[in-house]
């Protein structure tokens, strides 16, 4: 796996139609959980998914976790992409939104969504997931677009499956 996941290349900031970007994901979903077998560290999983779906979803400007530090606070962790805002609370932007909601954000256009956090005036839409473990709220898994829309249903709800099966099904344990 010395070049990462076996997929087309396509340049980083395309965004292919919808139908392409979900067969690119459903052909690298083995390839992730193959990689990903038998590790137990969260920062390893973190991290190698991080850089697995930023090859996977060439349409992302950053793709990463935020997590749990605290009762109502997130902190950066293992990411693609420039920096980051380090600290989120629970009250703010969409990876708070969804922290506090524990529901999946899909954010077609940021500048509709109160409260955005702007830390990269680039960005367009966002998709933030929830990482539960045990029914608590461990982590998100953050991905943001530089154009509207960058991001469906379809997309978010294949990643749900994936974290669900990493983090807390434990069937990679
Ligand atoms: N725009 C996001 C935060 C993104 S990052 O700092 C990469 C939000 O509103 O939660």
């Amino acid at each position: 796996m010395s070049e990462g996941i076996l997929l087309a290349k396509v340049a980083r900031g395309t965004l292919l139609p919808e139908a392409e970007r979900v067969a690119r994901l459903q052909e690298a979903l083995p390839q992730i959980l193959a990689v990903l077998d038998g590790e137990t560290d969260d920062v390893a999983r973190q991290a190698t998914l991080a850089c697995l779906l930023w090859e996977t979803m060439p349409q992302t400007n950053w793709c990463g976790f935020y997590r749990r530090v605290g009762e109502q606070m997130l902190a950066v962790g293992p990411y693609q992409g420039g920096m980051g805002c380090l600290r989120i609370p629970f009250d703010r932007g969409v990876c708070g939104a969804c922290a506090r909601t524990e529901t999946t954000q899909l954010v077609p256009d940021v500048h509709t969504f109160p409260g955005h956090i702007a830390c990269d005036d680039a960005t367009r839409s966002e998709l933030v997931i929830p990482v539960k473990v045990g029914g608590r709220l461990e982590a998100v898994l953050d991905l943001d677009c530089p154009y509207p829309e960058g991001f469906s249903a379809t997309e978010a709800a294949i990643l749900e499956d994936l974290l669900v099966h990493i983090f807390d099904q434990g069937l990679l344990r």
